[in-house]
């Protein structure tokens, strides 16, 4: 069934509903960025960005919730963060560790499923075990499914996928020549969740920098010069206004005029 289909499923439907007789995007993917552009436009230290784009944040996935979103992808720390100076690396963390022990019990009042993307086992034990909480607490919610891809970069999700295929080639488990795409892909970090249908980025930067390579080959991209603590439901809004805007065509021919 391909992205174009799935708009008329059950779930479609009673979005579409929900937003006015409007596609709305099943799968909406954020790439948080301008937090440290916004404190020093302020005159701030870049950490007073990062709190307020906890804020925004917060408004996002309320948008999310009622815009009648399915997954909701945030960019929240990536693989090459880790060259950022120590002390913004320690702030991002302490910000990651407020977020989850602040706002987990109302994303799971919410019916909020959250689920995490990213490289988890070089991470601190601490981090690990929220990280695990989180997705152990709201495991059975049937709400949106929040994605915070952390510690996340594409390349490497790509290569962990392709190391286990290789072990099982390598074991005489499985033929090489029976990795597919569709095989790939269930070897990802969440291999269930459909591809985003539009990546959002904020701060007017036009570039992916390693988020979601492999499931981004037919995604919408949506620039918004906002910084992220400035993004809000409005904003979320004026993205999928854009979205709608565009016309898929899947390598196909374009519904308007067949051409
Ligand atoms: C996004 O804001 C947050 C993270 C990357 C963790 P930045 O910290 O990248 O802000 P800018 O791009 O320097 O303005
Ligand atoms: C991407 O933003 C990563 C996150 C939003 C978490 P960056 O600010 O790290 O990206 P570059 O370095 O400008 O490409
Ligand atoms: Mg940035």
């Amino acid at each position: 069934v391909s992205d174009a289909a799935s708009a008329t499923d059950a779930a479609g439907e009673s979005l579409e509903a929900r937003s006015g007789g409007f596609e709305t995007p099943r799968h909406v993917a954020i790439i948080m960025d301008g937090n440290g552009r916004w404190a020093a436009a302020r005159g701030l230290p870049r950490v007073e960005g990062h709190r307020r784009g906890v804020e925004a944040l917060r408004k996002t996935v309320r948008a999310a919730r009622e815009l009648g979103i399915s997954y909701l992808t945030i960019f929240s720390f990536s693989s090459e963060n880790w060259s950022r100076p120590k002390s913004e690396i320690l702030d991002l963390l302490g910000l990651l560790r407020r977020f989850v022990r602040n706002d987990l019990a109302d994303l799971h009042k919410s019916n909020v499923r959250v689920r995490i993307i990213g490289e988890r086992a070089d991470l601190d034990r601490d981090i690990r075990s929220l990280l695990e909480e989180a997705e152990g607490l709201t495991r059975d919610n049937s709400g949106l499914t929040l994605i915070v891809a952390f510690n996340y970069g594409a390349r490497q999700e790509i290569a962990r996928a392709a190391q286990r295929l290789a072990q099982e080639v390598a074991a005489g488990r499985m033929a090489a020549e029976a990795i597919t795409p569709d095989l790939l892909t269930r070897n990802l970090d969440a291999p269930d969740v459909p591809d985003p249908d539009v990546i959002v980025r904020t701060s007017g930067e036009q570039r992916l920098s390693n988020f979601l390579l492999w499931q981004a080959a037919y995604s919408e991209l949506v620039f918004v010069p906002i910084n992220w603590p400035d993004f809000d439901r409005a904003a979320l809004e004026g993205a999928i206004a854009e979205y709608r805007r565009r016309e898929r065509r899947f390598g196909g021919l374009s519904g308007q005029t067949g051409s």
